[in-house]
């Protein structure tokens, strides 16, 4: 993670052949495009690479988890309950909506703890949405028994976990709905994009009407469609679904590279008695788009975090004190600051934001360092730097 590094003239091609052929976007225009379809063709790839009966490309990764919540009927009032880790987009996607965020404590998986989830629901929770945090997942089979039981619509955000699976599956393509961003810096990019995964025909019907203005898609002219319910536009282009059909063959060589650069690292700082790692469910299989690790203390992970920099160790985060992936310093939710009115029901759902701490999160967060395993790093470069991490844990340790 992330694919732009790898930008070659497989993307080049792609791309020229939209520019070549002219038509930049993916429905209509059947003559003028000759037979390229480059979405189409996407979705096709996504479908097995996802090992899913449908995929619908949107716009970004935070339209598919709002399109993915509406498709299943998720609206005004209704609760769903997110992670207190994860990015801003979570509980933006359900907000769009009118729907109330329901933020639980992750636990060791560094994702949603189903003990955390089903003390959570109340009368109005309607959806699980699990965040598949930094390559890993959560107990799936343990969230998915709390949906069953009360019948609750089960989403999987697996924006930054593509190439990961669980029991063989993909990750992504286990709950009823999967979401997927392919914005700039994901394992695969299309520049912005994102894609709603499911086995659910109507489902997926809905996302495909709704992510195009309620287009119906039925027929090859647009005028003439009927739209059997409201829809907004999040359309992905046919240039940005061209870089992501040149991203997505490689995505198997990505993954490779990734669990390369992971394993020199992991394996450098393994022999530290101070560190440990992420739990992984039995069954999972990570991502490798990064390595999670836990030092003893806060103070200890914020000095570790502070070394890295100084020496030169980018993209090593301590999340517990970053702005946009954790609960922590979300003071614009928590104090409700919108551009615009918000409604009564949100405003009271929100309420508990005020006072509830989430002090199984912060031991989480606050331990932890999350490094992104790039990809243009060489075998050498990366066991440098994996020696030069393991010195400064040791040092500060
Ligand atoms: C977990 C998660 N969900 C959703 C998103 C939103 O994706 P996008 O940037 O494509 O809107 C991101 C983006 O970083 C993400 O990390």
């Amino acid at each position: 993670m992330p694919g732009f590094e790898l930008f070659s003239d497989l993307e080049r091609k792609e791309v020229n052949d939209v520019l070549d052929n002219g038509v930049l976007m993916r429905y209509g225009f059947d003559g003028m495009r000759k037979g390229h379809w480059k979405a189409k063709e996407l979705e096709a790839e996504l479908r097995s690479t996802f090992q899913s009966d449908y995929v619908q490309l949107v716009s970004s990764g935070t339209a598919a988890v709002s399109i993915a919540l509406a498709s299943a009927g998720v609206g005004a009032g209704d609760e769903v309950i997110m992670p207190t880790f994860t990015f801003v987009a979570s509980f933006e996607a359900i907000m769009m909506l009118g729907a109330i965020p329901v933020l639980v404590d992750i636990d060791d998986t560094l994702t949603l703890d189903p003990k955390a989830v089903e003390e959570a629901i109340t009368a109005k929770t309607k959806a699980v949405m699990v965040v598949q945090m930094c390559g890993s997942m959560a107990n799936m089979d343990a969230l998915r028994t709390v949906c069953d039981k009360h019948n609750l619509i089960f989403v999987e955000d697996a924006c930054q976990a593509i190439g990961g699976s669980f029991k063989g599956k993909p990750l992504g393509s286990i709950a009823d709905l999967g979401c997927f961003s392919f914005d700039f810096v994901k394992t695969i990019t299309c520049g912005e994009g994102g894609a709603v995964v499911t086995n659910n025909k109507d489902y997926y019907t809905n996302a495909d009407h709704y992510s195009d203005h309620g287009h119906d898609h039925v027929g090859n002219d647009r005028g003439a469609e009927t739209h059997p319910f409201l829809g907004y536009n999040f359309r992905i282009s046919e240039l940005n679904a061209a870089v992501g059909l040149a991203q997505v063959r490689r995505l198997p060589e990505f993954i490779s590279i990734q669990k390369r650069n992971y394993t020199i690292i992991r394996e450098a700082l393994s022999h530290i008695p101070e560190v440990t790692f992420r739990t992984v469910p039995d069954g999972g299989e990570e991502s490798y788009a990064f390595l999670n690790f836990f030092l003893p203390d806060l103070e200890s992970a914020r000095k570790v975090s502070k070394a890295f920099k100084d020496n030169g160790i980018d993209a090593c985060f301590h999340y517990y004190d970053n702005n946009w992936h954790y609960i922590r310093k979300w003071d614009h939710l928590t104090n409700l600051k919108s551009l615009y009115p918000i409604s009564k029901e949100v405003k009271e759902g929100l309420q508990y934001l005020q006072t509830k701490s989430f002090e199984q999160s912060d031991h989480y967060i606050g331990r932890n360092i999350s490094c992104l395993i790039k990809l243009s790093w060489t075998e050498e470069e990366v066991k440098t730097r994996a020696n030069k991490m393991a010195q400064i844990i040791e040092t500060i340790n």
